[in-house]
């Protein structure tokens, strides 16, 4: 890398956003090396990575040989170290979990070249937390796609108390490589964004949980009342459950009342009702991911 040349992308963890975010460095022109823990999740994120980009080039938004070189940038691993080395930047996509993110950082820093930009697709945590056991805390920065990444057109960048001007440009150069659009947000649990969505799905869930309206309406009063592009159960199932309990748990210990959890949220997670990852989450889903009529539950 010199200065904000950014040939070679790391992204930790092939979920639901690794996955979408190592697309989207693909197509930017980036080598790009997706890490996760085992062959089978990494397996999936091949398969919906190859899936997406077909759905891209049927609908004229790259060229219609284009899904292979895409794809041949990519580098699926389940060696760490082959996948931070080479890097000239990281985006961390593993769980919302402060001690795993923590643990995953230290890493980085060890391994990575000294000045590497180390970003984290955290949707509500610190990002002064996370950088807590990093010595250079400046190359810690906030990357904050939103879902599904191909699609949405922002980045919202976070910008911890140390953060430094290079992993500002750096994160602004890469969302440009990417076609993204950025914001800046000092960091606060959250964010803008997460601190606004989780409100809005914690008002639908309470509204359910007292029978006001059944899932199905309070979707379609958003989108159709409101003009909101996806209603909050649908949005909560495709972001995932678990994945949404854990932001409301942490934006409830920081920010207080306003954010304290959903008892009908947190049974669903107790029963593996995640989501769409899970077929299941507020409503129903086939195996191609199509919403199964009437099934909400
Ligand atoms: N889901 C969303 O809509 C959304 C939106 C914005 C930000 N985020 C944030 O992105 C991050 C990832 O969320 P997700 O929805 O993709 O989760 P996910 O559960 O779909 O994926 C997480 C992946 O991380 C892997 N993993 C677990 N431990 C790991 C480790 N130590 N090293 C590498 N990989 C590991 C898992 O195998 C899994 O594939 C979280 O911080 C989340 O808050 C999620």
């Amino acid at each position: 890398m010199t200065d904000n040349i950014i040939s070679t992308v790391t992204v930790l963890g092939s979920g639901i956003m690794g996955a979408g975010i190592a697309q989207v460095s693909a197509m930017g022109g980036m080598d790009t090396w997706l890490y996760d823990v085992n062959d089978a999740v990494l397996e999936k994120a091949r398969s919906g990575i190859g899936g997406s980009l077909k759905k891209l080039a049927e609908k004229g938004r790259i060229a219609p040989d284009g899904a292979d070189a895409i794809m041949a940038r990519i580098h699926f691993t389940t060696d760490f170290e082959a996948a931070v080395i080479p890097t000239d930047f990281v985006i961390e996509a593993i769980p919302e979990k402060l001690d795993l993110k923590q643990k995953t950082f230290k890493e980085l820093e060890r391994l990575t070249r000294p000045g590497v930009t180390l970003g984290t697709n955290t949707s509500s945590l610190m990002i002064s937390a996370i950088a807590e056991p990093v010595q250079d805390k400046g190359r810690v920065i906030g990357v904050h796609f939103f879902n599904p990444v191909p699609i949405m057109r922002l980045i919202e960048i976070v910008l911890g108390p140390a953060t430094s001007p290079t992993a500002l440009s750096a994160t602004e150069a890469l969302a440009r490589c990417m076609g993204k659009e950025t914001v800046r947000v000092r960091e606060s649990p959250g964010f803008a964004t997460s601190r606004i969505n989780a409100l809005i799905g914690l008002e639908a869930f309470r509204m359910l949980e007292a029978g006001i309206a059944s899932a199905e309406d309070i979707d379609k009063a958003l989108k159709l009342g409101l003009n909101h592009p996806m209603g909050p159960f649908e949005m909560a199932d495709l972001v995932g459950l678990d994945t949404r309990s854990s932001t409301i748990r942490y934006l409830h210990k920081t920010l207080g009342e306003t954010f304290r959890p959903s008892p009908l949220m947190e049974k669903l997670v107790e029963e593996g009702r995640l989501g769409r990852k899970t077929g299941r989450g507020v409503y129903t889903y086939d195996a191609k991911g199509n919403r199964i009529p009437d099934a909400a539950g």
